[in-house]
């Protein structure tokens, strides 16, 4: 979730870093950094926080000249987002840059500290410098320690790395992550989307996974495991917002289509092959803890309540969970017992942050879960959970309800383990289901497709009720929230064995029930409920693995084994169905009317 530039060639080279980062912020911006070698000299430079604060700190540095240059702005997953973790990476006479994740950077690590290297950062990242000048001193030649250096490595990503061993070339490599290179004669641009060279190439190359090699002299050396290779560029598009989406049409598409992948950071190092661990808590953090209470708004709190059921389930502690505007102004009872959890994306919602203020004030400890580093709920908490989740632009949040789910799964699990709640045979099984749910989440053609000509069926209506059981419940509340939020139609989540208590009134064949029914989870009980709704002749949309006669819309879901995976694949349902209906009825699906992403007053 990071931004990755480089430049080889006459021109400033800190001017060309530093403005194509400007254009990666909106990836992430906790840190930023740049290196550059001119003749035989390295310089570099890193600071922690926004992109100004890298510009202040370079102001009086000037390149001149011929030169090769790499930048970097991150988005803190692995270590706190401190100028030692910031990219460029440094070996003794080498940097580098990197986005994704480097799977086994913990053995890499641990087989060269046995060599004798000294780490710096707590970073995957590090791994890949080392590893160059470990194969570089071995074979004494730049480019087979490179390419030595990434058979290494596994997991996804993107990397540049500039060496005095080497100082007119820049070595790339891409799996997983994307990289580009931008061509303008014999100018040179690298980097991790199309916006930071926009106006600067010409031409443009989309680097394929496996790939890697060389620019050196404004040309380009390209190999894939066949050997050399050659490419052919294509002309640069000219618009930095269409290329900011990379290709799909809203950010909140985008980040639907991106849950897959963050799922797996969100994971990384946490769930582990018979266990799960935070090395964010300590051993005794849960230590006289014998409840839990929750608090967080909006998206926030729909993770959380479905998290009360995961808490008691497995982890047989009492879970309780409140609105934090709410919570803040009833005059709580907090017992000295209790975590204070706290669920945020942004980490600047008010409510959220001063009912956390409150529990502080009442003895509680506290844990926040968040996706932004540093942030005021992350600084105020005793201890913090990351989501992981990069930095999310749509206002209809998705990817941040997809990983604070996850994460609080994962929390529950790693309580059980604690308080000895969970056997290790559920702990696999668990596990087993947690390692499938970033396939799970995988947006086909065909439902994007299917929800796309299903949309056009509900654009009127006298309102959607989105039903649901036990943790489906949530999953309703939180359905109807995204659709409420930019289709602007009226719709409620419910619990589906509630509606004959009041809300089945309003059935008519105008009132649109999208019924969430998954196999796994007391599906003859929601069953009944949708036929009685059916009955008095609501429209019902129904989502599960298992085909409903009455259903007058269907989507059949792939997944039946698990609960949790059933939940995360029909979220992705409810988000494609919300942002079919609001792209149908010419709305802003991403800065939706009225609606602010960052909720910071009260
Ligand atoms: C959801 O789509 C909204 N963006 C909103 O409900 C949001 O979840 C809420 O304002 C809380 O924000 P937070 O997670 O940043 O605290």
């Amino acid at each position: 979730m990071c931004g990755i530039v480089g430049y080889l060639g006459k021109k400033e080279k800190k001017e060309i870093l530093l403005d194509g980062l400007q254009e990666l912020e909106y990836r992430g911006y906790d840190s930023a950094g740049i290196a550059v070698i001119e003749g035989k000299k390295l310089n570099s430079f890193k600071a922690v926080g926004k992109l100004e604060n890298l510009r202040e700190k370079t102001k009086t540095f000037q390149t001149e000249g011929f030169g090769v240059s790499i930048g970097h702005t991150r988005w803190a997953t692995h270590g706190k987002p401190t100028e030692l973790n910031a990219h460029p990476h440094l070996g003794a006479y080498s940097y580098v840059v990197h986005n994704g994740i480097i799977e086994n950077y913990q053995k890499l690590k641990k087989e060269l500290q046995s060599e004798g290297v000294n780490f710096l950062s707590q970073t995957d990242t590090e791994t890949i410098v080392h590893l160059f000048e470990k194969y570089h001193k071995q074979l004494n030649d730049p480019f087979a320690a490179f390419a030595q250096t990434i058979q290494r490595l596994e997991g996804a990503y993107a990397t540049l790395l500039v060496s005095e061993s080497a100082p007119d070339t820049i070595f790339f490599a891409k799996n997983g992550s994307p990289m580009l290179i931008g061509f303008d004669g014999d100018e040179i641009y690298f980097a991790s989307s199309d916006t930071p060279i926009i106006g600067k190439a010409k031409e443009v190359y989309y680097l394929e996974d496996g790939e890697y090699g060389y620019a050196k002299s404004g040309t380009v050396k390209l190999y894939n495991n066949h050997g050399e290779k050659s490419f052919i560029t294509q002309a640069l598009s000219l618009d930095k917002i269409l290329a900011q989406k990379e290709g799909y049409r809203f950010f909140m598409e985008k980040e639907i289509y991106e849950q897959s992948r963050v799922m797996g950071e969100t994971m990384m190092g946490r769930v582990l092959d018979d266990r799960v661990d935070f090395e964010e808590l300590d051993a005794a953090f849960f230590d006289g803890i014998h409840a839990i209470k929750i608090c967080a708004c909006g998206t926030s709190y729909h993770s959380a309540l479905a998290a009360s059921y995961l808490f008691e389930r497995i982890s047989k502690i009492r879970c309780n969970v409140e609105i934090a505007s709410e919570f803040r102004y009833k005059e709580p009872l907090l017992t000295k017992d209790t975590l204070f959890i706290t669920i945020s994306q942004s980490g600047e919602t008010a409510d959220t942050l001063e009912a956390l203020k409150m529990a502080k004030r009442a003895g509680l400890k506290s844990l926040s879960i968040c996706n932004v580093d540093n942030s005021s709920i992350v600084r105020e908490s005793d201890a913090a959970i990351l989501t992981r989740a990069g930095i999310e632009k749509g206002v209809a949040s998705t990817k941040a309800f997809a990983t604070q789910t996850m994460v609080l799964w994962m929390l529950a699990l790693h309580m059980g383990q604690h308080k000895q709640t969970v056997s290790q045979e559920v702990l696999n099984t668990e596990i087993a289901a947690m390692l499938q749910i970033p396939k799970a989440l995988i947006v086909t053609d065909a439902l994007h497709e299917k929800l796309h000509r299903l949309s056009k069926r509900y654009l009127h209506g006298h309102g959607f009720f989105f039903i649901g059981r036990d943790i489906f419940y949530p999953l309703a509340l939180e359905g109807a929230l995204k659709l409420k939020e930019i289709s602007y139609l009226h719709a409620e989540g419910y619990p589906a064995g509630e509606m004959k208590h009041g809300p089945i009134a309003l059935a008519d064949s105008e009132l649109f029930t999208v019924a969430l029914m998954p196999k796994t989870m007391h599906y003859d009980k929601i069953k009944s409920n949708v036929e009685e709704l059916s009955a008095r002749d609501a429209t019902i949309l129904a989502i599960s693995p298992e085909p409903f006669e009455l259903a007058d819309d269907f989507v059949q879901t792939a997944y039946d084994t698990h609960p949790m995976l059933e939940f995360f694949e029909m979220m992705v349902v409810t988000q494609l169905l919300a942002l079919e209906i609001s792209v149908r009825l010419g709305n802003d699906v991403d800065m939706p009317r009225n609606l602010a992403k960052s909720v910071t007053v009260e």
